[in-house]
């Protein structure tokens, strides 16, 4: 069914769609991206717990405190946003599908009101994404990041994807400049983590990036 469709006051020309409801799980060649289970909170808490209670996993995020205190919060506050009508947050579980096992969380939140996109800016969303250390280095995160990114684009009307990453973080400039991200600006002493400060770079994307040549997909691993 066609969904509705707006042209833009400035251009006339350019289709800004209305947002729907993304379709849940999503599966990649090699990763399903699902909801927390409401029905299992327990369990998907002790899972963020042990995601982030390493050290090696946040050694370069510089977000949230982290603490079973805050990871409590934070998976009531994600099941919240899954019953949203107007759903603008999908922070998902990341599972490997062979093994049907963990993996990490990926998320794409849309941070522009809809009195904002009404005034003329461009529907944005941020990205972010955090994978267990003994999955990295199998293109997980190149695979979940293309594909999330194809998959919303379109029913989220995005017409911009934000990222911002700590300064110098080689992997994740990697991951997200493969998907069309480009480096945007340096945000010096951007925030206050942790006890420390933290420099950042923002990174943005304007169009999803392009379907894989290959219909097998995935890299490696
Ligand atoms: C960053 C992260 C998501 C990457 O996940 P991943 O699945 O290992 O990433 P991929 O395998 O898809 O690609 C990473 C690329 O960066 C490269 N890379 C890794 N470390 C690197 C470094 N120090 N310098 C340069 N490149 C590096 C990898 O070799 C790979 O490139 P290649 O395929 O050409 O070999 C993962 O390390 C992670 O979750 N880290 C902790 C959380 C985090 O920092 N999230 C970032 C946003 S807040």
């Amino acid at each position: 069914m066609p969904r509705p469709a707006e042209r833009t006051a400035s251009t006339g020309t350019r289709i800004r769609t209305t947002p729907t409801l993304l379709s849940l799980p999503l599966l990649t060649p090699r990763l399903r991206l699902r909801d927390l289970c409401a029905a299992d909170t327990a369990a998907e808490i002790a899972l963020l717990e042990g995601l982030y209670g390493d050290d090696r996993v946040t050694a370069q995020m510089p977000f949230w405190p982290y603490g079973h205190t805050a990871t409590v919060n934070h998976v009531k506050r994600l099941l919240k946003t899954q019953q949203a009508k107007q759903r603008r947050a999908y922070e998902l579980v990341v599972e490997v599908r062979r093994t049907a096992s963990f993996a990490g969380l990926c998320g794409l939140v849309v941070t522009t009101t809809t009195a904002e996109v009404n005034r003329g800016a461009p529907r944005t969303a941020e990205l972010g994404y955090v994978l267990a250390a003994n999955r990295w280095g199998h293109g997980y995160a190149t695979e979940l990041v293309q594909h999330l990114l194809r998959a919303a684009w379109e029913p989220l009307g995005l017409e911009r994807v934000e990222a911002i990453i700590a300064k110098d973080h080689r992997a994740s400039a990697k991951v997200l400049q493969r998907a069309g991200f480009q480096w945007e600006a340096s945000l010096p002493r951007f925030t206050r983590v942790r006890g420390r400060s933290w420099d950042c770079e923002l990174y943005a994307a304007a169009s999803a990036p392009p379907a894989p040549r290959s219909p097998r997909g995935g890299r490696r691993g």
